[in-house]
């Protein structure tokens, strides 16, 4: 069977460090394996309308800036196709036939899209659209026969029903879709990168985020502002490690080579833990080692949005080429599903012969 990647992001704004460690990363990883027959990576703007209906314009712009990102990070155009999901209709058709095969109750179990409710203060007033997004999620994937989906911890739970779906269909008419694998972050820092502020996940309203569209100057500001151990108020202090911000940035960014390059005093990671825990290590010293260590892993980055920055016609040719190249793939699936359905009346020509001889002989 081949081997076959989907995976995507809402254009809700810029990218920033938890979506690098969480998926972005082993995106570039997988993608340069060169182990992978096909590799799509998908805009979810039809995704992210579902809950901003009244904010296209927000879609609109932040579509280009995650194009952007992906670029920069180093998702290859001609090794991966980049597409905007909208322009693949095939998907929403797809969907519509899913969603007879998922109960109501299915999907208010799913606890990131209860998460979510609670987030955007919907309860009583959830747009349909936005309830059924798991469901058009499962179209996404299946779509493109997806065996492996490298995404965030809180996407486990959109796999799992699309493995639901695909079982379902595959059961009531015939082996038709391919059953997809997750895959997570191996390290628990980047399976959930806390925000600055050392509370849950990065998110824009909460202002706690790195983008890797950031300066260098926004960086060291940010990484200056993190929160650490409110405990350890003066250097000698014996500090904590639990939710200490830079130590989490650390586990999810640092290697041995670093300390020799920008902290030599210590071997690794372990010895520069084991000093702040006994006491006599400040905060910023471990502030200045990551901002050494983001600066290297950014300034490539930076780079290269740069140069794409100069040529954004080129940006969006990009985006239209992957758009027709993944319509074609999902057409191929959706013929598929419908021959299985049995609803491809007019391709059916047994069909026809056989309902030409009821009413003969009626
Ligand atoms: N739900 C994902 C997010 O919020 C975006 C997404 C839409 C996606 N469709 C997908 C991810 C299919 C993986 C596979 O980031």
């Amino acid at each position: 069977m081949k081997k076959i990647i989907l995976t995507g992001d809402r254009p809700t704004g810029r990218l920033h460090l938890g979506h690098y460690v969480g998926s972005l990363r082993r995106r570039v990883e997988l993608q340069n394996s060169g182990e992978f027959d096909k590799i799509f990576i998908m805009i979810a703007d039809a995704q992210a309308l579902t809950d901003n209906a009244d904010n296209p314009e927000k879609i609109r712009q932040n579509i280009i800036e995650v194009a952007l990102d992906y670029l920069s990070v180093g998702i290859d155009p001609a090794k991966s196709t980049i597409f905007i999901q909208s322009q693949v209709p095939e998907l929403a058709e797809l969907a519509f036939y899913y969603m007879n095969l998922v109960t109501v109750s299915r999907v208010q179990r799913n606890p990131t899209v209860k998460t979510e409710i609670k987030m955007r203060n919907f309860e009583a007033n959830i747009p349909v659209g936005f309830f059924c997004y798991p469901v058009s999620q499962a179209s996404d994937i299946t779509a493109f026969k997806a065996t492996t989906v490298p995404v965030g911890e809180d996407q486990a739970p959109m796999i799992e029903l699309t493995r639901e779906i695909v079982a379902r269909f595959n059961h009531i008419y015939g082996e038709t879709l391919v059953e997809p694998e997750i895959l997570l972050p191996t390290n628990a820092a980047c399976l959930r990168l806390p925000g600055t502020d050392g509370k849950a996940k990065m998110s824009k309203s909460l202002g706690n985020c790195i983008y890797l569209s950031d300066s260098t100057k926004e960086l060291s500001k940010r990484v200056k502002s993190m929160y650490t151990d409110p405990l350890h108020l003066n250097i000698s202090d014996p500090g904590h490690l639990e939710g200490n911000c830079p130590f989490i940035y650390l586990d999810a960014f640092c290697r041995d080579e670093h300390f020799e390059k920008y902290l030599p005093d210590y071997k690794n990671l372990q010895e520069l833990k084991d000093h702040y825990t006994r006491g006599g290590l400040g905060d910023g010293t471990v502030k200045k080692l990551l901002i050494n260590i983001l600066e290297e892993e950014l300034t490539p980055i930076r780079e290269r949005r740069k140069q794409y920055e100069q040529d954004i016609p080129a940006v969006y040719d990009i985006l239209k080429r992957g758009c027709a190249e993944a319509r074609e793939a999902a057409a191929q699936t959706l013929a598929e599903v419908r021959r299985a359905m049995r609803i491809d009346y007019f391709d059916d020509a047994a069909l026809i012969e056989e309902q030409a001889r009821r009413f003969r002989n009626a």
